[in-house]
């Protein structure tokens, strides 16, 4: 048997997967269980935010501290105003484990986190802990196989526009992860449809947490769909 070791850190970002329990890994678990101080990212420090909820349904005993992240302004306040208070546990020689949904090196607040300590505190050591990404799950419970042979997967974001989906489809890869563009999933469909691209997809939405929704045909449900929405789009290309 290998034996196990947690990664050094002073910092930690542990992923703790798409918001299905089970979904953590036994490094996560481990992590934090020993570290000295959980904290979680929120947007509203009165509700438990999805991070949180999956690791309370493990380990309701855990304490964890929620850090507000202020949505729909610039939150470089909030990354500032929580690097001070991390670098003043940090200076207390406690360890910080930071939680985040699917990974922490995959879009995630950890990262703007980490940035903002190590302006105040160069020499904090920063680790990561890895976890499984919502496009992984969506993957594999809707049967879909991401990549085979030589083919190629974009991983884009449509927050604002669907200049990276559609980069994405003329450069020719063969399957394309859609993130943070639930309300352009319609147009996404139609953009395919407009093309002479041979294209399916699936979406899903608040996977493992209440009210998921995830759609396997290639046909998009009436209702909206939400920020916390994945699409994974296969394209065959004729040779
Ligand atoms: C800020 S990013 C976080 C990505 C995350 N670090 C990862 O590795 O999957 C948020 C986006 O991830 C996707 N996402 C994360 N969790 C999800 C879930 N439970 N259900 C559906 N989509 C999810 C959505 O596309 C959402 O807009």
């Amino acid at each position: 048997m290998i034996a196990k070791s947690l990664p050094s850190y002073e910092l930690i970002g542990v992923g703790v997967g798409p918001g299905i329990p089970q979904l953590m890994t036994l490094q996560a678990i481990d992590i934090l269980k020993s570290a000295d101080i959980i904290i979680a990212p929120t947007a509203d420090p009165g509700t438990e935010g999805r991070a949180e909820l999956t690791v309370k349904a493990l380990l309701p005993d855990l304490l964890i501290h929620r850090v507000l992240i202020e949505i729909g302004v610039d939150p470089t306040n909030s990354y500032s105003e929580c690097a001070k208070t991390i670098c003043g546990w940090l200076d207390d020689q406690r360890q910080v484990a930071f939680i985040t949904l699917g990974d922490p090196n995959v879009f995630s607040t950890f990262t703007s986190i980490s940035s903002a300590v190590l302006e105040y505190r160069p020499e904090t050591l920063i680790a990561s802990a890895p976890g499984i990404m919502a496009f992984q799950y969506l993957a594999s419970a809707t049967n879909t196989v991401l990549l085979d042979n030589k083919e190629t997967l974009a991983l884009v974001t449509a927050i604002q526009d669907l200049d990276c989906v559609s980069m994405a489809m003329e450069s020719n890869f063969d399957t394309i992860v859609v993130y943070k563009g639930g309300k352009y999933f319609r147009q996404i469909a139609d953009l395919m449809e407009a093309s002479d691209l041979d294209a399916s997809f699936v979406t899903g939405e608040l996977m493992g947490l209440e009210g998921e929704r995830i759609d396997k045909p290639s046909r998009l449900s009436a209702k909206d769909y939400s920020y916390l929405s994945t699409m994974i789009i296969k394209l065959t290309h004729t040779p």
